[in-house]
């Protein structure tokens, strides 16, 4: 048998204690696949007197000292499970630097500075794989990267973010209200160190911009992605969309429009006969469409101990395969040219709105003439009253809009004096 080959981790939270538990549960079928085995030789951390609830294997050496990682020259490959940008960017620059193959999950990191990261491992000739930070468990990476590399990618629309699919599930259904539900997600280890990033959209806009890459094989710039979370969503709005048939999901979503790339993050509603209506709990879902392959839709939990520690453990058997071959990105440009981004405000989309509006004669025709005026077709409506109330919620579904006409539109709807608080607007899948 091959000589083993010696794993430096770094950061033992929620992924990194996965990670050695599967090590230790599966290593029969890991040494049965490679043809070698795993052996985790110095596992890092902040604080070593923290207790961990997983037994590190006899030999393991805890530190608290990251350098230790790259100085150590039995390691062959330093996984980096710690979150963050600034240490996380220096153990893996400085791991390339001494010639270590990298796994990490931090796609924080990735989506901001992938693009020199990637150049530095392209230059050092060394892995730096990352199944792990994209839709956690669900091996995505791998299949853009290499089962569907024959195919150009027209559009890829996913439910990418295990913290606010599990909120949006439980208000659904009712369970627990956003607070609550987000507590739980914090307790199961699905939501990051910070949740503002699961809720604001930002996480899911981090996996965006590393799946575009993988996709189109350019760079989108986090900073020009159009990205909304799922804050402002009211159990009013879950009720009124599943009144007309549809669940409000968060999205994430690149296609290609005219040569040029139109993306973004945003809660939709979603027709509940599509398979990502019906993605519950943590669970992600990631639906591709190529052009050879037509839609594909991969399923699975999206975060959490095992299921992300299985695409970290991924990582590391392809890099025992063929480190001698590294594809990070899978396009040998480096680093990868800069996206044609199509202005959002050009991008087309059917959309729900829920005006409310005081309960008298002209109202709906006032509405109705300025979305006239700005192209905008009415699909559905309906007007919910109740006995004796002042205002009343107005829902309109649309047929397909130009954005940029919805938000003039929805601006001087909402500057009429009938218009008792800002208008509701969603995209509709
Ligand atoms: P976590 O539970 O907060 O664990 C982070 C670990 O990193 C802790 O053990 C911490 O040490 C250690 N650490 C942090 N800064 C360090 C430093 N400067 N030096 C040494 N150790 C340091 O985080 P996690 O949920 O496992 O997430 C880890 C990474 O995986 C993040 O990039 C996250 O975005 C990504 N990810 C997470 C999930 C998930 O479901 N949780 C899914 C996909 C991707 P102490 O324990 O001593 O503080
Ligand atoms: N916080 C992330 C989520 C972890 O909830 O999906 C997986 O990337």
């Amino acid at each position: 048998m091959e000589k083993p080959i010696v794993i430096g981790l770094a950061g033992l939270g929620t992924v990194g204690r996965g990670l050695v538990r599967i090590l230790a549960e599966n290593a029969d079928v890991i040494r049965r696949r490679i043809g070698r085995d795993v052996v985790l030789k110095t596992v890092a951390v902040r604080d070593l007197a923290k207790q961990r609830g997983v037994e590190l294997p006899a030999g393991t050496s805890l530190t608290a000292d990251l350098g230790e990682l790259v100085r150590d020259p039995g390691i062959d490959i330093v996984c980096e499970l710690m979150g963050g940008l600034s240490a996380a960017d220096t153990l893996i620059r400085e791991a390339l630097a001494a010639g270590k193959h990298v796994v990490t999950a931090n796609k924080h990191l990735l989506a901001e500075r992938g693009q020199e990261l990637f150049s530095l491992a392209h230059a050092a000739g060394r892995c730096l794989y990352y199944e792990a930070s994209s839709v956690g468990g669900v091996p995505v990476v791998q299949a853009l990267k290499e089962s569907l590399a024959g195919n150009r990618i027209v559009k890829l629309t996913g439910i990418m973010n295990g913290t606010a699919n599990f909120i949006l599930s439980e208000m659904t259904s009712g369970g627990l209200d956003f607070e609550d539900a987000l507590a739980q997600a914090q307790a199961l280890g699905y939501a990051e160190a910070d949740p503002s990033f699961d809720i604001d959209g930002v996480d899911t806009a981090h996996k965006l911009v590393l799946l575009t890459r993988l996709a189109y094989g350019q760079h989108y710039s986090l900073a020009q992605l159009p990205v909304r979370g799922i804050r402002e969503v009211t159990r009013t709005d879950i009720e009124f969309a599943r009144e007309f048939g549809y669940r409000i999901k968060l999205i994430g979503q690149v296609r290609q429009v005219d040569g040029m790339l139109e993306a973004g993050v945003f809660p939709a509603l979603v027709k509940y006969t599509y398979l990502l209506a019906r993605v519950g709990g943590n669970y992600n879902a990631v639906r591709i469409e190529g052009n050879a392959v037509g839609p594909i839709m991969l399923h699975g939990q999206g975060a959490g101990e095992l299921p992300t520690a299985s695409a970290v453990l991924a990582d590391i058997m392809a890099i025992a395969r063929d480190a001698c071959a590294p594809n990070n990105t899978g396009f040998p440009e480096n680093p990868l040219p800069e996206a044609a981004i199509q202005d959002p405000e050009d991008a087309e989309s059917q959309y729900y709105f829920r005006f409310q509006v005081a309960d008298r004669p002209g109202v709906m025709a006032a509405i109705t003439r300025v979305m006239a005026d700005k192209r905008i077709s009415i699909a559905q409506a309906i007007q919910k009253g109740k006995e004796g109330a002042a205002d009343v919620p107005l829902v309109i579904i649309t047929h397909e809009a130009r954005t940029r006409m919805v938000h003039e539109a929805l601006a001087e709807i909402d500057a009429m004096d009938f218009v008792v608080a800002p208008t509701v607007h969603y995209r509709i899948l």
